[in-house]
């Protein structure tokens, strides 16, 4: 976007002062984790608590990344690791939005930071065809479910409420917005290719730590 002379705008100044410290750190921790080892099993079993923990207190998550589409759910990204190992996304429902059934092709972890998500499962049977494998289960705010090819990779999920919007972060083990992966036609074998892309092109930043090495000179002075 240009302003009147043509030149581009500045972008707002990015310092979140410690706001987002919960993030930077939770970022920080799952790329402790994925330098030192690449077993699904050991990173979820680890990720898990960290995602908990994140998802326990609200008031992280910057503003551009809470707000919901009238159409559509909406997935930002915020963070993707340099290596595409892990990336991190809010999910974003409006009032009654759910995605369609679906694959993730990698690990997978949702947690609830606002409102609450319904969960269900599908599997394929014996004759190819797509069908609801259990009951569907309600996901409250604060906690965590996992998917992944190994525990179970399909499902559909949705804003548990008809009448407010639902946040979850999601946290999977590669950059999930450009991965090959599938949505399935419940009832028949129909299966259709899917990448799903991100909803923004701007990042949160979590790096901009310049309130606080302020603060910490102030106090040597
Ligand atoms: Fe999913």
């Amino acid at each position: 976007m240009n302003d009147k002379a043509g030149q581009p705008e500045r972008l707002a100044p990015g310092d979140l002062g410690e706001t987002i410290t919960p993030l930077r750190e939770f970022v920080a921790a799952v790329t402790r984790l994925v330098e030192r080892t690449r077993d699904e099993p050991a990173i979820v079993a680890e990720a898990r608590p960290l995602l908990a923990t994140l998802v326990a207190e609200d008031g992280w998550l910057p503003g551009p990344y809470t707000v919901p589409d009238p159409k559509f759910y909406c997935q930002y990204l915020l963070h993707c690791d340099p290596l595409e190992r892990f990336s991190v996304v809010s999910f974003v429902w409006g009032p009654g939005q759910a995605t369609p059934v679906h694959d993730h092709m990698v690990w997978g972890m949702i947690g609830v930071l606002r409102g609450a998500e319904k969960c269900q499962r599908f599997r394929r049977g014996p004759d190819g065809r797509w069908s609801e494998d259990g009951a569907e289960h309600l996901l409250a705010r604060g906690e965590v479910d996992v998917v992944s090819p190994t525990l179970g990779d399909v499902h559909r999920v949705a804003n548990a409420h008809q009448d407010r919007v639902s946040i979850s972060i999601h946290v999977y083990g590669a950059n999930i917005g450009a991965v090959s992966r599938h949505v399935y036609a419940p009832g028949s074998g129909e299966v259709k290719p899917f990448v799903s892309g991100y909803s923004s092109a701007a990042l949160p930043n979590l790096w901009d730590r310049s309130s606080r090495v302020r603060k910490s000179i102030q106090g040597q002075q």
